[in-house]
């Protein structure tokens, strides 16, 4: 397979890279298929980004792969999603060996069965020892649920720092988020965390976005100035 070269400076580039993963429906839709289909091709393309983040040096690549409010989608699709997530973690467990990925999935636990539940614990413990680097999918997550959830324990604690209790604690906050699809909402993704995030909205649906698309969004990430609030 052809490498793409990134011509993009190591300091200009993002430590983590946060993707809200959109459009899968829409791009089964234009090929007249089922939903799933494109879910199933979205997949390639987790594939293909976590295989450039890798070779390009980006340590942190997180993605939104089912939120707290996707539970509402008819339970047909819902099952459908929960199995390709199975499938994916039984398939992909030698890739990620070989490529040096460290596997982490983030979080409602309590709404995920406990087959999953077993994959998932599997696959963070053998993983767990690779440093090229983290791969996170945030699977029945919202950002709300996520504050609510460390609120309650930060107050259990008498702490009053709440970083500490996010499921994303000691995990840099995301400097770049990307949302395919034409999207430009965050749908309830990492409300405390995206404080500082700059933000790239892409056409491309989900299953179209590859290694080209996401070194166009490292090049126009690389374009921004942050300035954090400060005078340069
Ligand atoms: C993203 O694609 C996948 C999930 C949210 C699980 P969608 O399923 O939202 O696709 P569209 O937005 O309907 O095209
Ligand atoms: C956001 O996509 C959630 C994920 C990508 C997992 P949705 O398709 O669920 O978002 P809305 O409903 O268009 O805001
Ligand atoms: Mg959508």
């Amino acid at each position: 397979m052809a490498i793409l070269s990134i011509d993009i400076p190591a300091e200009k580039l993002p430590t983590h890279v946060s993707i809200i993963m959109d459009g899968n429906g829409r791009w089964a839709r234009e090929r007249g298929k089922e939903r799933v289909y494109g879910h199933a091709e979205g997949v390639e393309s987790v594939r293909a980004v976590t295989e450039a983040c890798a070779e390009w040096g980006i340590p942190f690549l997180s993605l939104f792969a089912f939120s707290e409010e996707n539970w509402n989608r008819p339970q047909a699709e819902v099952d459908t999603l929960m199995e390709l997530m199975l499938d994916s973690i039984h398939r992909e467990l030698g890739t990620l060996m070989k490529n040096d990925v460290r596997l982490r999935v983030l979080g409602n636990r309590e709404r995920l069965s406990d087959k999953l539940l077993a994959a998932i614990d599997g696959i963070e413990a053998e993983t767990k020892d690779n440093r090229r680097l983290t791969l996170i999918l945030f699977l029945s997550y919202s950002g709300q649920w996520d504050i609510r959830q460390a609120a309650r324990r930060m107050a259990a604690a008498g702490a009053d720092d709440l970083a500490p209790y996010l499921v994303t604690a000691g995990i840099p906050d995301p400097d770049l988020i990307i949302r395919t699809s034409g999207e430009q909402r965050i749908s309830n993704f990492l409300l405390w965390q995206a404080a500082y995030a700059e933000f790239v909205f892409s056409a491309t649906l989900w299953p179209d976005f590859r290694k080209e698309s996401l070194r166009d969004a490292l090049l126009e990430y690389a374009s921004r100035d942050r300035r954090f609030g400060k005078v340069k």
